[in-house]
């Protein structure tokens, strides 16, 4: 979908301006907004640039760079620090071989931390992409990773 089409479904107002930068976003392969969407947004909602920016560096939900095809966000509040999710995010780390904000070579995985996912029943917790996943260990972290990978 082009950018101009994406804009087109919103009024030029201020009020739609996450929704327009999230559009912009999942619009993207690589899960980002680029230089070309926030001044494409800026001059739609006649917006200095500056701003624009400042909205999508200010959301953690939003990335400037490219990222993964599948977006692992770890829970890294305290029911699920209780739960063990920081020697999870070691072996996360260790398994795809990067550090949190980075994607692996192979462009399929970045690794991200979240504030609570809403599911601290189920701590810990992940979410990938749009699915959220609970009662995490390392043996059920390796089959959704193997099943993701299988899925590209
Ligand atoms: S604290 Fe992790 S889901 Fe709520």
């Amino acid at each position: 979908m082009s950018r101009e089409t994406i804009l087109k479904k919103f009024e030029p107002s201020l009020d739609n301006i996450l929704y327009i930068l999230h559009e912009l976003q999942d619009n993207n392969v690589q899960h980002y907004i680029s230089k070309e969407d926030l001044k494409t947004c800026a001059e739609y909602l006649n917006l200095p640039y500056s701003y624009v920016h400042g909205v999508a560096t200010f959301y953690t939900m939003f990335s400037l760079k490219p990222r993964g095809q599948h977006i692992i966000r770890l829970c890294d509040s305290p029911p699920c620090h209780l739960m063990g999710s920081a020697s999870l995010l070691d072996y996360l780390k260790k398994k795809l071989n990067i550090e949190i904000g980075e994607t692996t070579a192979d462009s399929l995985f970045t690794l991200e931390l979240s504030s609570c996912l809403g599911i601290c029943g189920v701590a810990p917790a992940m979410m990938i992409n749009d699915e959220m996943f609970g009662n995490l260990t390392p043996e059920k972290v390796d089959a959704i990773l193997e099943e993701r990978r299988k899925s590209r």
